[in-house]
């Protein structure tokens, strides 16, 4: 399976068309926590070892209660929200091809890089993403900084 032949809900509705079918995807929509946007803001975690995800799959990782999907693809690691923003379906496992992981459920694409709804990259729908990082075979998960 490919995402060829995959129709983007961008050329199905517009996004006031969207907005106005589900008003309540605003709230659901998650802060992206880029490693970009805050650095050094971030605590990291052991979470796994360098092999315990094949290339093109996810892993369901508890953590500091949420719930992060720790994904390998293209020999990089990216960490999501493992809760779909649609309705709830954990991205872990789901497909996983280029850098993009389809929902189980209803076949939504994230862009596993930054959380953004691949499907429709203009739309405030995303899931939070968090820094990977490797250290020695450990890999961690960055989660925010919160002021004590
Ligand atoms: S729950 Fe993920 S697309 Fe519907």
């Amino acid at each position: 399976m490919g995402w060829r032949g995959l129709r983007s809900v961008d050329s199905c509705f517009s996004q006031a068309e969207l907005r106005g079918i589900f008003p309540h995807w605003k709230w659901m929509s998650m802060t992206n926590a880029s490693a970009d946007s805050q650095p050094g803001a971030w605590e990291y975690h052991a979470v796994a070892k360098v092999g315990d995800l094949a290339e093109n799959s996810g892993q369901s990782v508890p953590l500091k209660g949420t719930v992060i999907g720790l994904f390998l693809s293209g020999n990089t690691y990216y960490a999501i929200s493992d809760f779909c923003p649609h309705q709830g379906a954990s991205l872990s496992g789901g497909y996983v091809e280029e850098g993009l992981v389809m929902c189980p459920w209803h076949a939504w694409k994230f862009r596993l890089s930054d959380g953004a709804w691949a499907d429709s990259l203009k739309s405030p729908i995303r899931c939070a993403s968090y820094p990977v990082r490797v250290v020695g075979d450990t890999i961690e998960i960055g989660l925010p900084v919160t002021p004590s």
